[in-house]
């Protein structure tokens, strides 16, 4: 109602100690896949900041934590359809929609939070977002940055292929990812983001994978033990608006949803770069065990890349759009 929206808009205003809403003041809906303290929040946080500081209050933004308005996929449909405004997920809840993107979630294309911001604030970010546009119905506005998808499990630790076999892991619903484990030999369980606590719990899997900080932020040291430091995905999670909403503001509304996107993405890089060491070691206070993949990884990645990138090279638009990521940081092409 009416005046819930100036309430509500009010205690975010004395929250983040920015400028006072007019009552006009549009509240768009944004929903967050991940809980409390994590890179999404930080991004979310930032942007709707930025949006108030910007469009002088006529703007701003409610975060949903947690799924509250649904599974990161279904975000993105929602926002397609114009029911939501906006959603913050990680990338390879995308992928499924504009496979193009996949070029991201490809194992070991991103090697760092430097090649992260390279690809996504470069041409080939700009690329991919008026791809999004046209495969999927959203914009990709921000990007928040979360750091490599590390496995965690309940049962021992795994420093190689063989320690992993027999071991359940849950994966998003992304062939991409579903590949990667296949090709370390064991089929991992595809399930939605919103389900997977209550499945490591329940121990109907034995673990998954995402970053620290997502680790943290999902209190999954609650119900994992063992942590595998691998760096097979660099976690991006972008900030999407639904196209119809975007295409329904002025030229100038659409510049300042923009620009604080791009604070935005500039605010959870810094976050990230403070955090992440934090977290890491917060997590072992809490118990949680942490092992080095054997040999640098080797296994892991000759596996992953020789049998997993020729896979996709079609669905991602050709091996030269990997190529074109590949040589715009410095590497050699596959
Ligand atoms: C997933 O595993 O589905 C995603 O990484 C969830 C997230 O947004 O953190």
């Amino acid at each position: 109602s009416f005046i819930t929206r100036i309430l509500s808009g009010t205690a975010l205003a004395l929250s983040l100690g920015t400028v006072a809403l007019p009552a006009s003041a549009a509240e768009y809906r944004i929903a967050v896949g991940d809980g409390a303290g994590g890179t999404q929040e930080a991004l979310g946080k930032a942007f709707v900041a930025a949006l108030e500081e910007k469009t002088g209050g006529q703007m701003t933004g409610k975060l949903f934590l947690n799924g509250q308005l649904g599974d990161e996929q279904d975000t993105v449909t929602a926002a397609a359809t114009g029911t939501l405004d906006f959603s913050i997920l990680a990338i390879n809840n995308i992928t499924p929609f504009s496979p193009t993107v996949g070029t991201l979630t490809l194992p070991y294309v991103i090697l760092s939070q430097e090649d992260a911001e390279k690809v996504t604030q470069g041409e080939i970010g700009q690329q991919m977002i008026a791809q999004t546009v046209e495969d999927a119905g959203v914009r990709i506005i921000g990007w928040a940055y979360s750091g490599f998808r590390v496995l965690t499990n309940s049962k021992k630790p795994i420093a190689t292929v063989a320690d992993l076999q027999g071991v359940v892991v849950r994966v998003p619903k992304n062939e991409i990812m579903i590949e990667t484990y296949k090709s370390w030999g064991i089929n991992p369980t595809p399930m939605a983001w919103g389900e997977t606590f209550a499945a490591l719990q329940q121990k109907v899997v034995d673990g998954q994978d995402n970053p620290y900080m997502t680790v943290n932020s999902m209190k999954f040291y609650e119900v994992q033990k063992y942590v595998t430091d691998l760096r097979y995905l660099f976690s991006i999670e972008p900030l999407i608006i639904s196209e119809a909403l975007f295409q329904s503001l002025s030229p100038e509304e659409q510049q300042q949803v923009l620009e604080a996107g791009q604070e935005a993405t500039q605010a959870s890089a810094q976050f990230l770069r403070d955090q992440e060491s934090k977290i890491k070691e917060e997590l072992v206070g809490r118990g949680m065990e942490i092992t080095e993949p054997a040999d640098d990884e080797k296994e892991f990645i000759e596996l992953a890349t020789t049998k997993v990138w020729p896979k996709f090279y079609d669905q991602i638009g050709g091996k030269e759009v990997l190529d074109g990521v590949l040589t715009s940081l410095g590497r050699d092409p596959a």
